[in-house]
């Protein structure tokens, strides 16, 4: 059996700039909204829901139950035609509200059927219905728009959204490139269900999140249609498009699994994706239930873009994955997926814990232990990445994909299994899964958890791995 390896972040192109003015510029504006307060005038949504990484993100207001998204993507122009129809329910009165969108032209957009006034502010789409939401009142905002979907890029350097391909397009939107291809409440604070029908040219094929219910061709085009019914954030969104090769198949759970696979990496992949049945149940019986009924894998060839991402339900690579990364992606449909974020800051609730599943998969299959793996990080000198930053305060949205978030964050989990003893360390993650699935955790209420659930005092334990400056001091 090989030992999985262990990459420190699941990024294989460094473009980290710590010290890059981007960094600073968000800072800036969080700053400016503060101090307009979120919904300064009322009976406007305000334009972010308040997290100071990403302070455009997201919007105040509403929340969205459900998308209806139709795209039809042609990959040769790479123009994307679409519609969005979105059901949402209001949280105050809206004389106007926003969604963000980033490129792309918008045609027309109705509430409730009726047009509505709309205008274009960066990342938001400023919307006035012609009359007021009531506070509570449920509505549908229609979104025709089109035009060259790009990526944006990120306060680190890296691109993320819809990411064209020499096939097609790979659409991973963590932390904010959902806004690349479709008009969204463009937070993991907001989850929602969705449904896509995507169209693409005869012979692509277009994968999105949760069950596949079809496939229909005509007039050199196949249109394919998606549903995801379980909460999902809007980063999570996929709609990948590929020349792939498709497998389908249930697992023994009941599991709907669809794999896709681009078949330059198809012979590298195999072996990996063959494990994925194993790694769900292996999975399963660590952390509980699998939270969805759908799962697979989308591995495209896309070398410009340099990450996985753990798209809901069906996280898809780069390029053929290794036994790690399977292990990584799949264990943030537990964390991340299931459980979300409802600010950045707490990205090690994510990057921690699906790399500790990583630790964990090699401990009990051959490779090293956890200790061993905390061990040899630990053996880093007090210089080093590792500890340019505590994991449960990385200071902005240009840090949230660092080493320490991934490797000092799964270093925290290690500390309190220590400290609590296996039984015990293994039911605060399954409580944790099932006390939080389909919604939202913070830091604060994981640390109350492993703390009620171990009958211990964890403030110095978190105090010193989460949030201490440097590499802690050896006990
Ligand atoms: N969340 C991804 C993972 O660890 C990594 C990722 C997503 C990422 N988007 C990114 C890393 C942007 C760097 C830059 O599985
Ligand atoms: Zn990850």
């Amino acid at each position: 059996m090989t030992p999985p390896r262990r990459p420190a972040a699941r990024r294989r192109t460094a473009v980290l700039r710590r010290e890059a003015v981007l960094a600073t510029v968000p800072v800036a504006v969080a700053a400016l909204l503060a101090a307009a307060g979120p919904a300064a005038a009322g009976t406007t949504g305000s334009a972010g829901v308040g997290d100071p990484y990403f302070p455009f993100e997201g919007n105040g207001g509403y929340h969205v139950r459900h998308y209806g998204l139709t795209l039809r993507y042609d990959t040769a122009s790479r123009h994307l035609d679409a519609t969005a129809v979105l059901t949402a329910r209001a949280t105050q009165r809206l004389t106007r509200f926003d969604l963000d969108l980033k490129g792309l032209k918008v045609t027309r957009l109705t509430v409730d059927g009726t047009t509505a006034g709309f205008r274009r502010d960066g990342q938001e789409l400023v919307v006035t219905p012609r009359r007021a939401l009531r506070k509570g009142q449920e509505f549908r905002v229609k979104v025709t728009y089109n035009g060259t979907p790009k990526p944006v890029t990120d306060p680190d350097g890296s691109v993320d959204g819809w990411i064209p391909t020499d096939d097609g397009a790979f659409v991973a939107g963590e932390p904010q490139g959902s806004m690349t291809w479709f008009p969204a409440n463009n937070h993991p604070k907001d989850k929602s269900s969705y449904d896509f029908t995507i169209t693409v040219p005869e012979g692509r094929t277009a994968v999105a999140n949760g069950v596949f219910l079809g496939q229909r061709t005509a007039h050199g085009h196949t249109t394919f249609r998606w549903r995801q019914t379980e909460p999902m954030a809007a980063y999570l969104a996929t709609a990948t498009v590929g020349k792939f090769k498709v497998e389908q198949y249930t697992t023994r759970d009941g599991i709907q699994v669809y794999n896709a696979v681009d078949p330059r990496e198809a012979s590298a992949a195999a072996p990996v994706l063959r494990k994925l049945p194993s790694v769900l149940e292996w999975e399963s019986r660590l952390f509980g239930p699998y939270p969805f009924r759908a799962a697979g894998s989308i591995v495209d060839r896309a070398p410009n873009v340099g990450f996985a991402l753990e798209t809901q339900g069906r996280p898809e690579y780069d390029s053929a994955p290794d036994l790690s990364t399977l292990v990584h992606e799949n264990a943030h449909q537990w964390f991340g997926d299931s459980v979300s974020l409802t600010a950045w800051k707490d990205i090690w609730l994510n990057e921690g814990f699906a790399t500790y599943a990583e630790w964990l998969y090699s401990e009990q299959h051959g490779g090293d232990s956890a200790q061993k793996t905390f061990d040899k990080l630990y053996a880093k000198p007090a210089g080093d990445d590792l500890w340019a930053f505590p994991a449960g305060d990385p200071g902005s949205g240009a840090d949230i994909f660092g080493t320490p978030v991934y490797a000092r964050g799964a270093m925290v989990l290690h500390e309190l299994r220590k400290a609590v003893g296996d039984r015990t360390f293994y039911r605060i993650l399954r409580t944790w899964a099932a006390g939080h699935r389909g919604g939202h955790g913070t830091t604060a209420q994981f640390v109350r958890l492993a703390e009620r659930e171990s009958g211990k005092d964890l403030d110095g334990l978190f105090h010193t791995w989460l949030y201490t400056k440097g590499k802690p001091a050896e006990e």
